[in-house]
């Protein structure tokens, strides 16, 4: 077994291709599989760009048994997993429940039972914050009771990290992380690799930069009728480099061999929380704009606040995020600029 080579699914989407660059770096050796539903193959120049190093890449919808079972066959020294591809649109989720529970949950039982099958594997998970709902305590520590889930893309992350544990329990050379990902944010510094939301951003930031490069008219800002400092929501906004080196962290814990456990959850957020004016705020110090927004009506399912309670990442991954609200927001305006200059120079 190669314990240097790492399988990422979904590894040319947002989190995933900073993820590859973040474990390149490290030294791993990494094989990503992607369908290219929500992401281009153009990722993979990017990060060839970044890093010098292209990944292989493999082409499969992760949907077809058969040919999940081919990729283990032909990669038969792959021990570590990261498995980042699911569909994540909590309002698409709700039209489209089944699309979520066959791409969400069908496939992480396909990848499980292949890992299955090998002497000893180490799986990481691409949770969410949003099992905790409104938690009743803040900051959110991982012990905070995971609550009945708004929307079905809520409902395939708690679910899925059942089957992870439930098949833990009866494999002990299975090892397995949960990460549950509070809001994350920004591009790598080199404007090499970003967010590609498709068609019209649901999430906030997305939106914000779409707005001020003129892609998109103003932003709506969902409700200022919240019990907090300012009215708006709040959230905790991690950089996606952040999220990125906690996987790489989280991989060394499993590869540590000296854990007991072979079931762990850690929250992944910065521990501050930021409402929507103040990233409004904050956004047009760093890209001196002034950004076109209107308070309306509150979005269906958002809750209040959310921020992590960051001690158990930070004492038992090493990790702890570094990367400030104005460093995120500004390197997420710096990618969209260069997306747009692309995509003029396209034209
Ligand atoms: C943040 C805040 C909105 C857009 C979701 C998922 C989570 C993860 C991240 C997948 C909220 C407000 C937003 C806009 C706004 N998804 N907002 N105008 O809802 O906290 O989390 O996305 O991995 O699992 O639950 O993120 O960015 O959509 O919203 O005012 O146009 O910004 O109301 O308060 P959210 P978000």
């Amino acid at each position: 077994m190669n314990n240097k080579k790492v399988l990422v699914t979904g590894g040319l989407g947002f989190i995933g291709s900073h993820t590859v660059v973040a474990l390149q770096q490290e030294g791993f050796e990494v094989v990503i599989i992607d369908n290219l539903s929500n992401s281009s193959i153009d990722v993979l120049g990017g990060i060839t760009q970044i890093s010098g190093k292209t990944p292989e890449f493999e082409n499969i919808d992760l949907r077809e048994k058969s040919a999940v079972k081919d990729f283990f066959e032909k990669y038969p020294d792959i021990e570590n997993v990261i498995h980042f591809a699911a569909s994540k649109a909590v309002g698409e989720s709700v039209i489209n429940p089944l699309l979520y529970y066959e791409n969400n949950l069908s496939t992480l039982v396909y990848l499980l039972h292949e890992l299955n099958n090998r002497e000893k594997a180490n799986f990481i998970f691409s949770s969410s914050c949003t099992v905790y709902g409104q938690a009743d305590e803040l900051p959110i520590t991982e012990n905070a009771p995971v609550k009945q889930a708004e929307s079905p893309y809520g409902n395939t992350k708690q679910i899925g990290e059942e089957i992870i544990r439930d098949t833990c329990k009866v494999n002990q050379a299975l090892k397995a992380i949960s990460l549950r990902y509070f809001n994350p944010i920004g591009a790598h510094h080199s404007g090499e690799i970003g967010e590609l939301p498709i068609g019209t951003p649901q999430n906030l930031v997305p939106f914000i930069t779409q707005t001020a490069i003129g892609k998109r008219s103003e932003l709506s800002v969902y409700g200022d009728d919240y019990p907090t400092r300012d009215g708006t929501a709040i959230r905790d906004y991690i950089h996606v480099m952040d999220l990125a080196e906690a996987h790489v962290s989280a991989l060394k814990r499993l590869l540590s061999e000296n854990e007991n456990q072979n079931y762990e959850v850690f929250n992944l957020g910065t521990g501050n929380g930021n409402t929507v004016l103040e990233v409004i705020k904050s956004f047009e110090k760093v890209s001196e704009k002034n950004l076109a927004y209107k308070i309306v009506g509150r979005r269906e399912g958002d809750i209040t606040a959310a921020y992590a309670d960051t001690n158990k990442a930070n004492d038992h991954l090493n990790w702890k995020a570094k990367r400030s609200l104005d460093e995120a927001l500004d390197s997420a305006w710096k990618w969209q600029k260069l997306v747009e200059k692309k995509e003029e120079d396209q034209d």
